[in-house]
């Protein structure tokens, strides 16, 4: 089957379109005809070897689909050939053909294309993860969801916006409007600078702060996060786009607040849980994305050819929302 190839760890100008053994699907597995795939910032870490897939999984880039079912293992029973699925894989997704756990897939709702079922798995589950199975998020509560834009900004927004809480982001500024629009009430731009989000958010909050806070950022934001968060508050930390490392750290906010303050992986997490994920994930979810309540926000395709490019777009932090390739 054709695949991306990474010819060497490094730039985007590594990926190339070659050949590559087709996967047989095991008895609970599902062969898939890949119509589409999305890109992760996991990929571009993989690309440039510093995320090597976790043991077992395909090599080939690409941790969510959408597609036809081709083929079904001896003891699948939710699917079979001919069925339109989506859903996140371990790895294997730029290619022809890959295999997903029948229990892993997700049938594609009718108004759906399939670009836009490809831009769902990882964004979806990352972020119902994050606000409802770690933040607990209530109805009623307020919400501070960083990198707003991002693709898992933008479902997040989403997700606590129809569970009724009250939704704070921060990104660039050209991004606020996209925020809004996906229901955010209050739209921070982390650069300005005559003040720092945490500032903003405690003016918008009369100075009560937020009961959750989603956060990929990091170091430089750890500071502001554990003053904008209000007893009880909860920080779920995703990734460390901004660093790793923060300068000087006061413990007894922490601790005087009771603030929990966690983090997380998907990628890593055990089959069954991943699995629980995300049958949960999709019942919660889809009466909203059939009745277009939420909506998976596509910022461009790619024919899978122009990869490349795409890799470039993301690492430029252009993108609001997903990038998708076509694959064909
Ligand atoms: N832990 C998990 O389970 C999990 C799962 C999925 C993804 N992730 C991680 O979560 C992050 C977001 O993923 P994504 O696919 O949604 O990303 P994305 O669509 O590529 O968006 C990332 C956005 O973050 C903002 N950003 C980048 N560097 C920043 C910095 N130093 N300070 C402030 N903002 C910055 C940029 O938007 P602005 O223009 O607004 O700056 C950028 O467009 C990635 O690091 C990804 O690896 C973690």
């Amino acid at each position: 089957m054709k695949a991306i190839l990474v010819k060497q760890p490094g730039g985007p100008e590594q990926l190339t379109l070659g050949e590559y053994e087709q996967p047989l699907p095991g008895p609970y597995d599902l062969l898939v005809k890949v119509h589409a795939t999305a890109l992760n910032r996991a990929d571009t870490l993989q690309r440039q070897g510093k995320y090597p897939p976790p043991k077992g999984a395909s090599p080939i880039l690409g941790l969510e689909i959408a597609g036809e079912v081709v083929e079904a293992g001896i003891n699948c029973t939710r699917f079979k050939k001919g069925d339109k699925v989506f859903g996140l894989l371990p790895g294997g997704g730029y290619a022809e053909y890959t295999i997903i756990n029948e229990h892993m897939a997700m049938p594609v709702p009718d108004n759906l294309s399939m670009e836009e079922a490809a831009a769902i798995p990882e964004v979806f589950m990352t972020a119902y993860q994050a606000l409802f199975w770690l933040g607990k998020l209530q109805p009623g509560e307020r919400a501070l969801i960083h990198a707003g834009a991002s693709g898992v900004g933008t479902a997040a927004i989403q997700l606590a916006r129809v569970h009724k809480a009250e939704v704070l982001v921060t990104a660039s500024e050209t991004k606020l409007d996209a925020c809004k629009e996906l229901g955010a009430h209050k739209t921070i731009n982390y650069k300005d600078p005559e003040a720092t989000f945490d500032a903003h958010v405690l003016a918008h909050t009369n100075s009560e702060g937020v009961d959750v806070i989603v956060d990929f950022i990091a170091g430089p934001y750890f500071n502001q996060n554990i003053e904008c968060l209000r007893t009880d508050g909860r920080l779920i930390i995703l990734a460390s786009l901004g660093g790793g490392k923060v300068e000087s750290l006061d413990l007894r906010k922490i601790l005087v607040k009771r603030l929990q303050v966690m983090g997380s992986t998907l990628r890593s997490r055990t089959k069954d849980y991943q699995i629980k994920l995300t049958q949960e994930m999709s019942s919660y979810t889809m009466p909203h994305f059939e009745s277009g309540a939420i909506k998976p926000v596509v910022d461009s395709v790619y024919n899978w050819q122009d990869v490349a490019e795409a890799h470039r777009y993301m690492e430029q932090n252009k993108n609001i929302g997903k990038i998708v390739l076509r694959v064909s």
